[in-house]
């Protein structure tokens, strides 16, 4: 389960923002501990007067067929809990906002990972589409911090390094439009069997013969996983890690999140290459945000604000 927050306070100096995001990330790191995740990302809105910001770090762009509604869109601090219980992760989250002097919550999503599990070295949960989600990711940590970890060298602020980009988007999913659709049908727009084994009888954690498959009689060519990932040998650049949201009245789906060393290379070249996916007539994305997740420790704030 998860709870996202975004906050912030407009007309502070330097030294008042730097006061409040210690203060911010201390009561975030309080939280951290007993099966409980914390951490906050920043906004492209705490660097709009100066030039030290991560080098990729912007507002996020409405791509197509977004609907982006301001109110739950953007933000100078993304607040993310996360764990196992969901009690204690709403505990630890009230407690963050009642310690969070002089920022304001400007929107919120609760989220949850039906069958949450690890195999492999990869965490795998049930989408609100039915599908397991999470093959695509790599499966040790080394491989996930080099695709989602700041390194020297990528032209960033040192202070970033270390850090990682994370993209929140929430996408309400028409499911009931989608549970008209055959079993095989939608296995075809998503370019996988339910459980993760692809269309051409390759298991889930084995590559794909795409290559022997150019008119996409096995797996269709605008399914979501051939354009998502069309290199096999080159997966691209981001980790992925999602939650699905029911705020009743029909309003379900995900709130899809990803980290990335490159902004670029990672969330943006997919999303771009998914524009005319079989799968978009199902997806509308009404909010989220570009954030970056600082290094740990408090180091990166001195670099931030100088006075
Ligand atoms: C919001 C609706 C979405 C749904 C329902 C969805 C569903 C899925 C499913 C079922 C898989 C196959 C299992 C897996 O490898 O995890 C998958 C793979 C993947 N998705 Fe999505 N996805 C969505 C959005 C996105 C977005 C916005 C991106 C990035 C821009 C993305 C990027 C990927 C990538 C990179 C893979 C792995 C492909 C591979 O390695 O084969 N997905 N997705």
């Amino acid at each position: 389960m998860v709870l996202d927050l975004a906050g912030g306070a407009s007309g502070w100096k330097a030294a008042e923002w730097k006061g409040a995001l210690v203060r911010l990330r201390r009561s975030v790191a309080a939280v951290d501990r007993d099966g409980v995740d914390a951490w906050l990302g920043l906004g492209s809105g705490l660097f709009a007067g100066g030039e030290r910001g991560p080098r990729l770090l912007k507002e996020m762009p409405s791509f197509a067929g977004d609907l982006l509604d301001p109110a739950q869109s953007h933000g100078d601090v993304l607040v993310q809990v996360a764990g196992d219980d969901e009690k204690a992760v709403r505990e630890a989250a009230e407690q963050v906002v009642g310690r969070a002097t002089g920022w304001r919550v400007r929107w919120q999503v609760d989220g949850f990972r039906a069958g949450n599990r690890v195999e492999g070295g990869k965490g795998l949960a049930r989408n609100p589409f039915h599908f397991t989600e999470g093959f695509g990711n790599p499966g040790t940590d080394r491989e996930a911090a080099d695709r989602a970890v700041v390194r020297s060298g990528q032209g960033e602020p040192d202070w970033a390094v270390g850090g990682s980009y994370q993209v929140v988007r929430i996408v309400r999913l028409a499911t009931e439009l989608w549970d008209k659709d055959s079993v095989r049908e939608q296995e075809r727009i998503i370019g996988r069997r339910r459980d993760g084994r692809w269309l051409d009888g390759a298991p889930a954690d084995e590559r794909p013969g795409f290559a022997a498959d150019p008119d996409g009689r096995a797996t269709p060519v605008d399914s979501h996983v051939r354009l998502a990932a069309p290199d096999r040998r080159n997966p691209p650049p981001l980790v992925r890690r999602s939650y699905s949201y029911d705020r009743g009245d029909g309003d379900r789906g995900l709130i899809f999140s990803c980290f990335q060393r490159d902004l670029a290379e990672g969330f943006e070249a997919v999303q771009k290459r998914l524009e005319g996916e079989a799968m978009a007539k199902y997806l509308l994305t009404t909010g989220g945000g570009y954030f970056f997740v600082p290094p740990p420790g408090d180091a990166w704030t001195d670099a931030l604000f100088r006075d």
